[in-house]
């Protein structure tokens, strides 16, 4: 690596412990965001690049965040909105391990049902649990059709 990407790579810095989910499709770093439930407000370190110049894509997003690896359903749901990004574990400024992410046949919580009459969104204890399609998910209590450029409204962040 020249001097030049170093200084290039220094836009958003090093964690020490944490995630960095990397490679995101440009414009998804606040979806994601979104997605693991953080707005700030529980204290979280995070950084965030946008746009930003990448080797394999035109520019990406990337998102870091101290202390925190995301669960299977998180995983699932990225794997939707954004298929080719990486996610890196970070321990002491190593990367310890890279997923890459395979795009799941259903997606279980994280997202709420947008059908106010089904049965996931009655006062039952029924996790809600989505069909992956070609281009959307759909719920598989009530078979509303959430599309895939419409899940980031439906993220169930309580
Ligand atoms: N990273 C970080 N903090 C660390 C180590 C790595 O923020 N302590 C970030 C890097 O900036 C990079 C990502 O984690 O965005 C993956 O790191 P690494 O595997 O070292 O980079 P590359 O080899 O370029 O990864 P890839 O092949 O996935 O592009
Ligand atoms: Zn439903």
């Amino acid at each position: 690596m020249t001097d030049t990407d170093a200084d290039r790579e220094l836009r958003v810095s090093k964690i020490r412990n944490g995630t960095v989910i990397d490679h995101l499709a440009a414009g998804q770093a606040l979806n994601v965001l979104a997605l693991l439930g953080i707005d700030g407000s529980g204290g979280e370190s995070v950084s965030i690049g946008m746009n930003v110049p990448s080797d394999k894509l035109a520019t990406k997003d990337i998102v870091k965040v101290e202390d925190r690896e995301l669960s299977q359903s998180e995983v699932d749901v990225l794997a939707v909105i954004s298929p080719e990004a990486t996610i890196n574990i970070v321990r002491e400024y190593e990367v310890i391990e890279k997923k890459r992410i395979d795009r799941p046949e259903a997606v279980s919580g994280v997202l709420a049902c947008p059908n106010r009459n089904c049965i996931t969104n009655a006062d039952e204890p029924v996790e809600t649990r989505f069909a992956v399609l070609d281009d959307g998910l759909r719920c598989e209590y009530c078979g509303e059709i959430v599309r895939e450029d419409e899940i980031a409204t439906h993220l169930d962040v309580a």
